[in-house]
């Protein structure tokens, strides 16, 4: 059953966009199509296309993730049905997505779209300004249909060059990936899913950072705080989920002192080598705001760690006294990469960088420690480095 009214035209100013190659979406199918910051749920149904803004009006609910049913497009949250080609509902109810033109043509499908207001700044430019000014710039994801305005901000950013964006496949792998960028280099990478099962797909990862001391933020998305607490699709608590395995787990309200909630995020997942978590409702990824975002300065300090003077004499006398001293250094020594290699120097040693083609740079500890070993025990002296 389809209504009467006549399918959208184009606006005089409006633009062609190529939505879909030919026959790529079968009959009687929906699909998700982005085009710039319009998100389409777009339908084949009687050989003819339809383009609905991919937002129910009821309580925005994923059109594109919906079926056809009786000729009619169906939300997935709580069914409620529009016409696919004008968005129109059945009567007696009178709610409508909106729609756009569509034309197919021989080499695809096209709609046409008005031009895109100016972007405004937003809620979510200030926590990602905050999140890159604390210095993490790298974030593994995927994007949905909750986070889309978080999205926005991590895409902005990015072209900015002030962080990386590595999209994955399953949000399990962004928690991991994160977790490993968080040993690897001591500094926290973000991991980045939408609401319900996409968040709590990174908990594992979580743990694995939990367990190892692996400082990583993790950001959720969540449904709009009008649907919370009702059963709607993909609702869950997910501050309450990430409790256990975040040392912090908490929602950005509207209200929230947005910068000031992200700074906490980040300074604790540094200084306390752990997970924490923000959970940002739909809604208010997208609220315009001026605010400042946040920084270190003057809320942190110098991470440093000076061992105690008395260990440093016999660290001293001790090498004073030896014949053939040998350094291992391990992680704690990784930022100090320089220092290590003056003091080789001083003592004549023979270091990481001297052992270069000799196939022992960058080993891990096996191997390192045994090349160590061997020209230890052969009398020379060495101070060698893993990268
Ligand atoms: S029917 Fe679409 S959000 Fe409720």
């Amino acid at each position: 059953m389809s209504s009467n009214a006549p399918a959208p035209q184009p606006a005089p100013d409006d633009t062609w966009h190529k939505i879909l190659e030919p026959g790529e979406l079968p009959e009687g199918r929906v699909a998700s199509v982005s085009i710039g910051h319009e998100n389409l749920a777009v339908t084949n149904h009687n050989g003819t296309y339809g383009a609905l803004h991919n937002a129910c009006p009821h309580q925005g609910g994923p059109l594109g993730e919906g079926s056809i049913e009786n000729g009619l497009l169906r939300c997935p949250w709580h069914g409620y049905d529009y016409d696919p080609t004008t968005g129109q509902s059945p009567p007696p109810f009178d709610d409508a997505p909106s729609c756009f033109a569509v034309d197919a043509r021989e080499d695809g499908v096209y709609v046409s779209l008005p031009p895109e207001p100016p972007r405004e700044r937003t809620v979510s430019d200030v926590l990602v300004e905050t999140m890159t000014n604390w210095g993490i710039d790298t974030v593994f994801g995927m994007v949905g249909h909750s986070n889309l305005g978080f999205a926005d901000a991590l895409r902005e950013a990015e072209e900015r060059g002030d962080l990386r964006y590595v999209g994955v496949r399953h949000e399990g792998a962004a928690a991991f990936a994160a977790t490993a960028y968080g040993k690897l280099t001591g500094r926290p990478a973000a991991c980045f899913g939408i609401a319900g099962p996409g968040s709590t797909n990174m908990l594992t990862g979580l743990y694995d950072a939990k367990v190892d001391g692996s400082p990583v933020l993790a950001i959720s998305g969540q449904v709009p705080s009008k649907v919370r607490g009702r059963a709607a699709f993909q609702d869950v608590d997910l501050e309450g989920a990430f409790k256990d395995v975040a040392r912090t787990s908490t929602t950005v309200l509207a209200g929230s002192d947005h910068a000031e909630l992200m700074t906490l995020a980040c300074k604790t997942a540094l200084v306390e080598r752990d997970v924490t978590h923000l959970v940002i409702p739909d809604e208010v990824q997208d609220i315009v705001s001026d605010a400042s975002a946040g920084s270190p300065a003057g809320r942190i300090g110098s991470r440093l760690i000076m061992p105690p003077s008395d260990a440093l004499e016999e660290a001293v006398a001790a090498i004073s006294k030896a014949k053939r001293p040998l350094f291992v250094l391990g992680q704690g020594a990784r930022a100090e990469r320089q220092a290590v290699i003056k003091l080789a120097e001083q003592l004549g040693a023979p270091h990481g960088d001297d052992l270069q083609g000799q196939g022992h740079r960058g080993r891990f500890a096996p191997a390192g420690l045994w090349s160590a070993w061997a020209q230890w025990h052969t009398g020379r002296l060495l101070v060698h480095e893993r990268e």
